[in-house]
């Protein structure tokens, strides 16, 4: 169709100077928006995709800076945005989401997550079905609820009509190769609905100024500068010198609890208070020779591992592959190899629980043992091995207090079972097999959400028994060397006072001397009836809210899985009673006070 160009008519009140130019200028005008309104080929329409994650020592957060910046690199609107303090009803408002979402406790989203979650889950929550999503689910193997979370949130959003543009994958250990499986699954149907978007109408310069230009790729300098990669990494830890390790517990203990100290000093290794050391581990010679000599494999022989690349079967033993724990995986690709009848029986639903208890506490030599002939390939045992995961520990001193160095607090773990003396593999390597002097790989694990309150005034109270007590040291040393004057409150507990009190010096100078103005001790054995810091808390129920009411930020570190819940009920219960509150209120109280990151835990 031809666009009909106006003109100024002869009668018009011109010259004829001026009418030229008139016409001049109307025949231009309409032939460049005419050629704006066909369209031509512009760069495709950008998405508004919001990046969220739930993560608690920063590795989901990590992968979902990574996706966002790919994703404006590609030329979308990609918003970086946590799901802690992030409401629900604002999935509502979304198109696009991509979720990146780690499991912690019995299956659970991270602490701070959980409301978000709560609220997802309420049962008028209206459906969302204009939202298109995608989750990857971050676990480990090794915990029973293998990615949960990221699944419980994947089916609740299918539940909810949200459309799954990119199946979820669950990510063990090893994230690098699903991460790149799921990003490949997800950027391709990400630009399946580009290309079925219509194209951009180019717009013309000179009349369409004021439309919206294309969206160019944002600028993600301020988060890489804000978040910049740690120079060491698991993937590049530093080699540190171990320069001190001391019993902290007696000999006649029950446990051994080691105070060791890393010399970082010439390294570009810095830390907070609050953070966690990174230790990648060795599995013990011993273990490693007896299982090359039962399945008389060589030590020599060459493998091939997916991230470490070629190597020896005994370097792949002793540094890559997890041997002393026993998974569901590795049960079903042993039996696979083998066509183990026995074994695939207690691979059927039913046998679960006898599957866990011979799990429990076996390793690979009693696999090898109890179901032999089996394995003639390295590469058939190479590949049915899970990767050899770092160990965490909390860091137990301050940057401030302790430079150049790195303290942790490690309790050594031992056992006996089916007539075999075990160990854990990084307790023990700390312990027995690396001498003062030499080195290990390490790394530092941020934790941004375990940090001293801003306001160097305000009350802490942390409660943490057994190795719990890490990092409350790091947090009293650094309190003291920045001279803050906030008022400290310390639970510590273990069994024994005359046998377990970690730092008991340490402690008991700082109280002294009113650094440290309250210290409640829980030693469960040295009397009749067992003694919980629980109790502690309980019996201190209105100084310790009074403290809230003063502002108090609570800490709480160590056992998950019993300590870190009953704390939490007392914490309940304290609020309820001293608070004149009933259970709905208390909940509510202290979801404020999480709210206002007073409420931190670092449990595992
Ligand atoms: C954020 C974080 C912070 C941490 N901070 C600290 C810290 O400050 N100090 C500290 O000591 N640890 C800390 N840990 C725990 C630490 O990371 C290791 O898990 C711990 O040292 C054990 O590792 P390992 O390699 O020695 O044992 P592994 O080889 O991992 O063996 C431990 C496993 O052995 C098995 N096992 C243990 N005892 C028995 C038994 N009696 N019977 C049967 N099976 C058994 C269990 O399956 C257990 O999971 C922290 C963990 C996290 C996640
Ligand atoms: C204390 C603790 C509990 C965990 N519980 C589980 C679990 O129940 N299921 C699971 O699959 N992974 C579990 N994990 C593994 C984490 O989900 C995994 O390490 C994840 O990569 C952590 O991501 P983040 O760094 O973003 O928090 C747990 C890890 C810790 C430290």
């Amino acid at each position: 169709m031809q666009t009909l160009v106006p003109f100024i008519p002869d009668n018009a009140p011109f010259t004829p100077e001026q009418r030229g130019w008139l016409n001049g200028f109307l025949a231009g005008l309409y032939s460049t928006a005419a050629a704006s309104a066909i369209p031509i080929a512009g760069p495709p329409p950008s998405l508004k995709i919001a990046v969220l994650y739930a993560s608690q020592s920063g590795t989901a957060e990590g992968l979902a800076r990574k996706v966002a910046k790919e994703l404006k690199s590609k030329g979308h609107i990609a918003s970086l945005v946590s799901l802690e303090g992030y409401t629900p009803a604002a999935l509502l408002d979304e198109r696009y989401a991509v979720i990146i979402a780690s499991t912690y406790g019995e299956g659970d989203a991270p602490d701070a997550v959980q409301p978000f979650y709560e609220q997802l889950c309420l049962e008028h929550f209206p459906c969302c079905e204009n939202l298109s999503y995608s989750v990857l689910a971050l676990g480990d193997s090794n915990y029973e609820q293998f990615c949960k979370f990221g699944i419980d949130l994947d089916n609740k959003l299918a539940a909810l009509g949200a459309n799954r543009i990119a199946d979820r994958i669950d990510c063990d250990v090893d994230l690098d190769e699903p991460f790149a499986k799921w990003k490949a699954s997800l950027y391709a149907s990400i630009d399946d609905i580009v290309a079925a978007r219509p194209a951009r109408t180019a717009p013309s310069s000179s009349i369409a100024g004021t439309l919206s230009a294309p969206s160019q790729p944002s600028d993600t300098s301020d988060e890489d500068e804000s978040n910049a990669t740690p120079a060491h990494t698991r993937d590049n830890p530093f080699l540190a010198p171990l320069v001190d390790r001391r019993a902290l517990t007696q000999d006649v203990s029950s446990k051994l609890t080691l105070h060791m100290a890393f010399n970082i000093s010439d390294s570009n290794v810095t830390y907070e208070a609050g953070d966690a050391c990174g230790v990648i581990p060795q599995n013990d010679i011993r273990l490693v020779d007896e299982i090359l000599h039962t399945l008389n494999f060589s030590g020599l022989i060459p493998v091939q591992l997916p991230r470490a690349g070629s190597t020896t079967l005994l370097d792949a033993l002793l540094n890559h592959l997890q041997i002393t724990r026993l998974t569901r995986k590795m049960i079903e690709a042993y039996a696979t190899i083998g066509q183990c009848h026995t074994l695939f029986g207690l691979l059927v639903p039913e046998q679960q629980a006898h599957l866990e208890k011979y799990t429990y506490d076996r390793g690979l030599i009693d696999l090898i043992h109890d179901y032999p002939g089996v394995l003639h390939d390295p590469a058939d045992l190479v590949a049915m091995l899970p990767r050899l995961a770092p160990r965490l520990y909390s860091i137990s001193s301050s940057p401030h207090a302790h430079a150049g160095q790195i303290h942790t607090t490690v309790a050594v773990v031992r056992y006996r079972s089916h007539n075999r003396e075990r160990g854990g593999v990084c307790s023990t390597l700390l312990a027995d097999r690396t001498p003062t002097g030499n080195r290990l790989p390490i790394y530092i694990q941020p934790n941004k959400k375990f940090r001293l309150p801003k306001q160097s005034d305000a009350p802490v109270i942390m409660i943490g028994p057994g190795t719990g007590i890490a990092p409350f040291r790091a947090f009293l040393h650094e309190r003291r060397a920045l001279g803050s004057t906030g008022r400290n409150w310390l639970f510590f507990g273990e069994r024994s006072a005359a046998t377990d009190f970690l730092y008991r010096e340490e402690l008991e100078a700082m109280q002294k001397d009113k650094h440290l103005t309250r210290l409640d001790l829980a030693f469960s054995r040295d009397q009749d009836h067992k003694v919980y810091v629980q109790d502690r808390m309980l019996e201190q129920a209105p100084l310790f809210w009074s403290w809230l009411q003063d502002g108090a930020s609570i800490y709480v570190c160590g056992d998950a899985a019993r300590m870190a819940k009953d704390v939490d009920t007392t914490l309940h219960t304290i609020v309820q009673q001293q608070g004149h509150m009933d259970h709905e209120a208390a909940q509510d109280f202290i979801q404020t006070i999480k709210d206002q990151h007073r409420y931190h835990r670092d449990v595992y």
